[in-house]
């Protein structure tokens, strides 16, 4: 009988438990999973499908979102009349009564002439070379921008 034969720790018999065993091919199993689903090659998954998801989402919520009204609002129209200058009127002229784009001062216009309808038009654009503004300036301007077309169309 040999010095070590009790009580030393005998590695062949260290069985690594089943449960273990379990829980790392588990992991291995979902690491590839993860590895897969976002790999764009193998599962078609891209950053820019989700991003243009996100912002198409985004655009929505905007709409529902109550946007204020300054329709008679004197500051409100004077700011919306500086934007117009810079922004709006090398297309629409500065009185707003058209060049590129459509006359603006009128009661009726293609796409409606509603808060709401002009609102739309400014925000989203128009098909025929409207551009959209709604994320160049965002939904105050916008507004500010409609209080003053509308201030127009009472002289
Ligand atoms: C690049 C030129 C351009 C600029 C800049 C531009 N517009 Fe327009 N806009 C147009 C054109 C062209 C149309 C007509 C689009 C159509 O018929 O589909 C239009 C249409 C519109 C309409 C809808 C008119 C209708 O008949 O229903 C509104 C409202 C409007 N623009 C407001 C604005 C405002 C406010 C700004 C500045 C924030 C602006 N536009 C800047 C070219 C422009």
């Amino acid at each position: 009988m040999t010095m070590h034969e009790a009580g030393e720790p005998q590695e062949s018999h260290n069985k690594i438990p089943k449960g273990w065993l379990l829980v790392f091919i588990g992991g291995i199993i979902f690491l590839l999973g993860y590895i897969v689903s976002y790999t764009p090659a193998i599962s078609g998954w891209s950053f820019y499908k989700e991003f243009d998801k996100e912002m198409a989402s985004a655009a929505k919520t905007t709409h529902s979102v109550a946007v204020k009204q300054y329709s008679g609002d004197k500051e409100a129209i004077k700011e919306g009349k500086e934007l117009f200058a810079n922004t709006c009127a090398p297309c629409h002229n500065s009185d707003a009564t058209g060049g590129i784009g459509p006359n603006l001062t009128l009661t009726t216009l293609k796409f409606g002439a509603t808060w709401k309808d002009i609102y739309e038009s400014i925000a989203n654009g128009r098909p025929n070379g409207m551009p959209p503004f709604l994320q160049q300036i965002g939904s105050e301007k916008v507004s500010k921008t409609i209080a003053f077309l509308e201030s127009l169309r009472k002289k």
